[in-house]
Parts: C-alpha cells; sequence; structure tokens
C-alpha cells in the first residue's frame, strides 16, 4: 500500500467524481489538495490536455502531494496558499470546468502532535494550516481578553460552557502553566462540568480555536465568492463540509441569499443574480459502506452545483432577483 494511504483517506470519492462529471481535457482546481486523494482520482481521469491546479497553504501536504501526483507530469500543478485568494492564485489560469473543495483539517494534519490540532497527543498549542505565518493557537489565546475567547468558543464551537472554559484557560495561561495540548485539554475537561457521551470535552474549543486560527470561514467566504468568476460557464463546483458552520455558509452562497448578494456588490464582482444551478438535492452524505471503513467521514456532506450557461446568464438578468431572507451568521 503507497504510504499516502494510512496519511489521509479521501472522503466521498466516489459520490465527489459523479457530480464534477470530468472531462479528459477539462481544467480543474482542487483548493483542498491535501495529501491529492481526491486530486488523484481526477487526474486518472484528465488527458494530456487536462489540468488540475492542487491549491493548498500546508507547505508539508503539499510537498507529499507532489511526490504522490509527480506521475502526471504537466497535468498537475501545485500552488502553495490559502484558497480565500483563489482568484490571486489562479491568475492567468484559464476559467475552470471544476472546482473542489474538501474542508476542514486532513488526518495528516491531526495525526501530528507537533502540529498542536490533537488533545490526544503532547504537542505545542500551534494549529496553523500555514506553519510559516500568523499567530498560533496560544498566541490568540494570550491576546484575547475572556469574554473574546468565550464568545470564539460559542461561535465556532458551539460550546455551552464557553465562559467557564474562556475563564479556566486564562487563569492558567496566568500562571504560565498551559505547556501543550495536554494541558490545555486537561484544563478544559475540568472546566465543563457535564460532558456529552461520546465526545472529548475538549472537541468544541479545539474546534473553535483552530477555526479561529486560521480563519477558516471567512476563507470559504472568499473562496465562494470567487467561484463563479474563475468557474467557467457550467464549471462545476463540488464542496465537502463537515460542520453545520461550513455547510451553512456554502448553502448559502449557493441559494444566493441577500448577504452574498451584498458581498458580490460591495466587491464590484458584477454578479447580481444567483450565478449557480444546484447539481443534487440538499446534501450528498457517506454510503453505509464508507461510514464502516472509514469512522472520520460520518459528519461529511457534499453540496454541488454549475455555473449557469451563458444562455441561463442572460435569462436570469432579465429577471429580479428571488426575495428569499435566512439569517447572516457573521
Ligand atoms: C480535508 S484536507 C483535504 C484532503 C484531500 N482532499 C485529500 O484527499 O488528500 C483539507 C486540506 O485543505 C487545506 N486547507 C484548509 N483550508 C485551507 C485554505 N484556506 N487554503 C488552502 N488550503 C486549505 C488543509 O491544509 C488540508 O491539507
Amino acid at each position: 500500500m503507497e504510504p499516502w494511504a494510512n496519511l489521509h483517506q479521501p472522503v466521498m470519492a466516489d459520490e465527489l467524481l459523479h457530480l464534477l462529471a470530468v472531462r479528459a481535457d477539462g481544467v480543474y482546481c482542487d483548493a483542498t489538495l491535501g495529501l491529492g486523494g481526491h486530486s488523484e482520482r481526477v487526474l486518472e481521469r484528465l488527458g494530456t490536455l487536462g489540468r488540475l491546479f492542487g491549491v493548498d497553504r500546508d507547505a508539508t501536504a503539499l510537498g507529499l502531494a507532489k511526490s504522490r501526483l509527480a506521475r502526471f507530469g504537466e497535468r498537475f500543478v501545485p500552488i502553495h496558499g490559502p484558497f480565500g485568494e483563489l482568484r490571486t492564485l489562479l491568475a492567468g489560469a484559464p476559467p475552470l470546468d471544476g472546482l473542489i473543495a474538501d474542508l476542514g483539517v486532513s488526518s495528516l494534519q491531526l495525526d501530528r502532535p507537533e502540529r498542536g490540532f490533537s488533545f490526544q497527543t503532547a504537542g505545542p498549542v500551534d494549529m496553523r494550516m500555514d506553519c510559516s505565518q500568523g499567530e498560533t493557537a496560544l498566541d490568540l489565546m494570550e491576546r484575547l481578553d475572556e469574554q473574546s475567547l468565550a464568545a470564539i468558543l460559542w461561535e465556532y464551537g458551539e460550546e455551552r460552557h464557553s465562559r467557564r472554559v474562556a475563564r479556566a484557560i486564562k487563569v492558567t495561561l496566568s500562571n504560565n502553566t498551559i505547556v501543550d495540548t495536554l494541558t490545555l485539554a486537561n484544563v478544559i475537561a475540568k472546566a465543563i462540568p457535564q460532558r456529552e457521551p461520546h465526545k472529548h470535552p475538549a472537541t468544541r474549543t479545539f474546534q473553535a480555536l483552530r477555526i479561529a486560527v486560521n480563519d477558516e470561514l471567512r476563507q470559504i467566504h472568499s473562496l465562494l465568492l470567487a467561484a463563479p468568476l474563475v468557474l467557467a460557464p457550467g464549471g462545476r463546483l463540488v464542496i465537502i463540509s463537515f460542520h453545520s458552520l461550513e455547510d451553512r455558509l456554502v448553502k448559502q452562497h449557493l441559494t444566493f441569499v441577500p448577504a452574498v448578494a451584498d458581498a458580490h456588490r460591495s466587491r464590484g464582482s458584477g454578479i447580481t443574480h444567483n450565478p449557480f444551478v444546484a447539481l443534487a438535492k440538499g446534501t450528498v452524505t457517506p454510503s453505509d459502506a464508507e461510514l464502516a471503513q472509514n469512522p472520520r467521514s460520518r459528519s461529511a456532506r457534499i453540496r454541488a452545483a454549475r455555473t449557469l450557461t451563458v444562455e441561463e446568464r442572460t435569462q436570469s438578468s432579465r429577471r429580479e432577483p428571488a426575495a428569499q431572507e435566512p439569517p447572516w451568521p457573521h
């Protein structure tokens, strides 16, 4: 077995490929290359004229993916950077036939203690996907006051005990005793009065810190604003998300809620009507077989859409925008 297989198993790969409907001469972008599992499946379907741009902000993942995908030669183009800057990263690339994103962190990141994502093993309290820049989770917790820390734990981790946890973290930090991820996890566990069944008490806080450190929701928002601008007419967008905050954002973009229309307007993107048509009703979830074989897939769900064709664009710009008002979360 290739070494990559143990590092990260691509989630819902068959469903993703089905929705992407890869064309041999098409141009694709994987905005979350990771270990290249999904990209490899796409590249296997490309002929010599096809291209896949693989983006990741994690230099270690990018290096491993480059080795894994070297056999595809010029068909594979690796790019280091945050997908929130997709238009800049893809400057000069042709319009895409498909854009995929498998959000969140990879098993490689989670399983390496030195990255600081895991509460199961001791490592530095880091959690940056791009270790070359930005503040670590420890820096963030030190910089924020107790109230702001609690707000992050509540908003990004949906942690019911956010105030207690924030207070315990700040008190421990003031004694300089949070030395690694395990100490942090123990501080959190002690602060939480009732445990949720089958969930480590630090799960929500670690998720919240990771989202904040990597500015994940803003990154996804920017990626989704860029998607209709980098996709060709009829190009396909397939997004795998792992928690409700991500999925809600994807849904809001695909249904073009007023806040998304406003964001397009304020950025002067020229997009005034929903540029997407759904490719699947609601979300697609993993099969029982995949759930049995890869428990990490249990919270994965896919939303997929294609951009309007040129003809559809002309028709829709003659219509008024739909009046739909779901709340904007941020
Ligand atoms: C779930 S993994 C992707 C795994 C990949 N589909 C595979 O099969 O190997 C998510 C990857 O996206 C990257 N990532 C997450 N947010 C990012 C962002 N804003 N910009 C660039 N890469 C990002 C992470 O570093 C990680 O390597």
